[in-house]
């Protein structure tokens, strides 16, 4: 990972694609860099949790420090104009410093790009699922309700970060479920591109920092091919998504997005076995390592999940994600071997024939 001096890619305009510039340390000693009067959104949670924080950050003088509840409905139209609204006298050179998880760095990111047609944006993400994969790729968005159902991410930005501030001593208070999460986000990136990585986590499990650095090498070097998702070379990212999110929304986001995109990588898994693009021992092996080692839910939640949804409703969350191709067909991401992901189109009538199976929690 490249690591760059504060301020070495002005010449670029803010939120343009470039390579991630991760500085690791103590918050204090980072965010000591950070330029006076900044824009600074920090996850109340978090600020309560580590309360040398805040104080750290008034030392910089900020412009304004707005707090802001994490979580799935941090990514609303409400909190976007809160920030919006605090960040109104931002210079057009300003910065917007995101300290939280994924919801947090969302919204933020979409703040960032709007705000004087875009402001530089720092990311410090505090959730293990946001540093291994949420806080990369400049990707920003907004949950919106249709029909009483919350759909995911169908408003969105790029805007890329200019630094990404990893501050070990963050994640020491997050829980083995939040741990968890994260993990399996970084799982769906070993399993779907490095195949040797794989092998090594299922015979010794990576360390958390480890775990960070590999797992943000990886989805940095796919977004560097495809900056802007116009190859369809960064859909590969989206293993284990298109259910996922599903699962997701059918549980009110009480399933957590890292837990559901585990259980949504057995989905895919089973998809790819029953077209014939995922060998059964490749879906064997991945299904075995995602329950030792990240310790992907059961699926038996799954089942009690789609059991609970009608399918009509199933079908409109499905065509309302971007995932979805242009006759109505799935566009999913299945593994046709350990590391090696493809994009195919999968037809109505194939994934249901899954359903019966996955509603009573078994494997196909
Ligand atoms: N932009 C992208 O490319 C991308 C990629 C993956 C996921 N996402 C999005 O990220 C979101 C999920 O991210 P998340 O899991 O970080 O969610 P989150 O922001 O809701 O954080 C999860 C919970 O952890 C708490 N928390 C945060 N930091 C903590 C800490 N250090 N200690 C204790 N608690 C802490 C939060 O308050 C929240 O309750 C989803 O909305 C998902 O769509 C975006
Ligand atoms: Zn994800």
């Amino acid at each position: 990972m490249t690591s760059l001096p504060p301020g070495a890619y002005t010449s670029l305009p803010p939120g343009a694609y470039r390579p991630a510039n991760d500085r690791w340390g103590a918050f204090s000693r980072v965010s000591a860099t950070l330029p006076e009067g900044s824009l600074v959104v920090v996850d109340k949670r978090v600020a309560k949790l580590h309360p040398s924080l805040l104080p750290a950050l008034q030392a910089r003088r900020p412009h304004a420090i707005l707090q802001i509840m994490g979580g799935e409905r941090a990514k609303s139209f409400e909190s976007l104009e809160q920030v919006l609204s605090a960040g109104i006298m931002l210079p057009r050179s300003g910065t917007l410093v995101a300290i939280g998880g994924g919801t947090i760095g969302d919204v933020c990111t979409m703040a960032a790009h709007l705000l004087k047609r875009g402001v530089r944006l720092v990311q410090v993400p505090t959730t293990l699922l946001a540093a291994v994969d949420s806080s990369l790729g400049g990707k920003g968005a907004v949950d919106v309700t249709v029909n009483g159902q919350v759909v995911k991410n169908p408003v969105g930005v790029f805007h890329y970060a200019e630094e990404t501030w990893l501050c070990p001593e963050l994640f020491e208070s997050l829980s083995d479920t939040q741990r968890r999460e994260g993990a399996l986000e970084a799982w769906k990136m070993v399993a779907s591109l490095d195949a040797q990585l794989f092998q090594n986590y299922t015979r010794r499990p990576p360390s958390l920092e480890r775990l960070v650095k590999d797992a943000r090498r990886l989805k940095e070097t796919v977004c560097a091919q495809d900056p802007y998702e116009q190859q369809g070379l960064r859909r590969v990212l989206n293993f284990g998504h298109t259910f996922g999110h599903v699962l997701e929304s059918v549980s009110r986001f009480k399933l957590s997005h890292g837990d559901a995109v585990g259980l949504g990588m057995l989905c895919a898994l089973d998809v790819g076995r029953s077209l014939g693009v995922t060998p059964d021992k490749v879906a064997a092996r991945v299904e075995t390592a995602l329950e030792k080692g990240p310790g992907v839910l059961n699926r038996k939640r799954t089942a009690a999940l789609l059991k609970r949804a009608a399918l009509e409703d199933i079908e409109a969350l499905l065509a309302a994600d971007k995932k979805t191709g242009a006759a109505g067909e799935l566009r999913m991401v299945l593994l046709t071997d350990i590391g090696v992901a493809e994009v195919r189109d999968v037809s109505a009538p194939e994934w249901r024939a899954l359903w019966p199976a996955w509603t009573k929690g078994v494997r196909p």
